[in-house]
């Protein structure tokens, strides 16, 4: 679907709480699905994404329900879980497919997981590899690394893994294949990643140990149902500090923010541009959570690399648009995971902001963008990427003519009310 999308022309002003968290929410149901008894999710994201993860739970046979908002789950520990009828289908979900492959890998059953075109192109051997060293019989296409794959699971060993790179949803995977083992996992990251998945075993009365980037896994333990509260997703709440601090004449306040420091890179790196950016915590234990208030700023180019990476992964496309309103140079690099997204997306945002006005340019990992410059408007795509998508239009509201933007509907994979919260944060000055 294309949309018409109309500059700010009086800023965006107003308060604002996002939706909850996606990956939380993608845990909160796979944990509900694996631990003995009840469990409520509040605040759960109701995106294609997490919608994928349910509908693949509820194929194995765990009753998932909804009423007034709040998802419940009823598990029966992993033996609750039952070999599916139908190939497990994960949409557009990277977090699905591979955090399930590490529960599936330890079920005494065979299952087969497909996607979308996106997911058909995004690597799996970073996982596929792991699960077969721990005992795992999976095969995917062209040996593993793509989907379609099929898995029949069965006694996993425990093992000691070092990631070759850093991502939180490889480490999720083997954890929660870890789980499944007599023994003790150990995983070494290379780079601090989210830790999303060690702060909920221990919600679900589990013990993990972290050191300094070591992570300790007994497996066999007793997991009980909770009741989780998923804070608002700080990377769909991204789109709005980036808002805030670029259209002239703008307050804008985000409430219930998760701030989990290993999410908070898009903080930083707002702070140390110069932004107007005040952030209040207001719970810090479990998942923190608080007030984030940006006001249109004056920014400088800055460089983005190496240890904060991971922190502000999926938050780099809205700061390769911040960066365009920054003066000076900003320079964006270790980001090569950036290519293996939903889409590249380095690519993504290159093409499609340039189209705008902007002065970017790729590297080989990641963007060298010169600002300020004034954007322009016209015809751009999402490339059927949520986060290119959200961006664009972020980057609509400073353009001096309307800007159209292709495959709009991308939004409902991680924020499916986004541009109605536009329209809010417009309408408190307009009318
Ligand atoms: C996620 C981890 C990150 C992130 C993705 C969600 C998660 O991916 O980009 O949106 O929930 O664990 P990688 O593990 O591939 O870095």
């Amino acid at each position: 679907m294309n949309l018409i999308l109309k500059p700010a022309r009086n800023g965006i002003k107003g308060e604002l709480q996002v939706p909850g968290d996606k990956s939380i929410s993608h845990r909160a149901v796979m944990f509900g699905a694996i631990a003995e008894g009840k469990t409520t999710i509040h605040n759960f994201l109701k995106g294609e994404d997490c919608l994928s993860t349910i509908r693949c739970f509820q194929s194995m046979g765990v009753s998932i329900k909804e009423e007034d908002n709040v998802i419940t789950v009823e598990g029966n520990g992993w033996e609750g879980l039952e070999e599916p009828k139908e190939i497990l289908d994960v949409g557009n979900s990277g977090t699905t497919t591979r955090l399930m492959l590490g529960i599936l890998a330890g079920r005494p059953f065979h299952s087969v997981i497909i996607g979308d075109e996106s997911i058909a192109k995004r690597p799996m051997k970073r996982v596929t590899d792991p699960l077969k060293l721990m005992g795992a019989k999976i095969d995917g296409r062209e040996e593993g690394q793509f989907t379609p794959i099929s898995i029949r699971g069965g006694d996993l060993e425990s093992f000691d893994y070092t990631l070759p790179v850093a991502s939180a949803q490889v480490k999720s995977c083997i954890i929660l294949a870890g789980l499944q083992t007599e023994g003790k996992t150990i995983i070494r990251e290379p780079l601090q990643t989210r830790d999303h998945t060690e702060k909920m075993i221990q919600q679900f009365g589990g013990n993990v140990t972290v050191d300094n980037r070591t992570i300790e896994i007994i497996g066999n333990q007793p997991l009980k149902g909770t009741d989780v509260f998923v804070p608002s997703d700080v990377s769909s709440a991204a789109f709005f500090m980036v808002a805030g601090a670029i259209v002239p004449n703008s307050k804008v306040t985000l409430t219930r923010v998760g701030l989990n420091p290993s999410r908070t890179g898009i903080i930083e790196v707002m702070k140390r541009m110069g932004a107007s950016l005040q952030v209040e915590e207001v719970s810090s234990t479990g998942e923190p959570y608080g007030t984030v208030t940006v006001e249109t700023s004056e920014l400088t180019g800055i460089e983005i690399g190496g240890e904060l990476i991971p922190s502000l992964i999926d938050e780099l496309p809205v700061i390769a648009l911040l960066a365009t309103q920054a003066k000076g140079k900003t320079i964006i690099k270790d980001a090569e995971e950036l290519k293996v997204k939903e889409t590249n997306r380095i690519d993504a945002i290159v093409k499609e902001l340039k189209k705008l006005g902007a002065s970017i340019e790729a590297t080989d990992d990641g963007m060298i963008i010169e600002g300020s410059t004034k954007l322009i408007g016209g015809q751009v795509d999402s490339w059927g990427d949520h986060r290119i998508g959200m961006t664009l239009a972020i980057a609509s509201l400073i353009c001096e003519t309307d800007v159209v933007l292709e495959n709009s509907a991308a939004v409902n994979i991680s924020y499916p009310t986004f541009f109605d919260d536009i329209k809010k944060l417009l309408s408190r000055i307009d009318g």
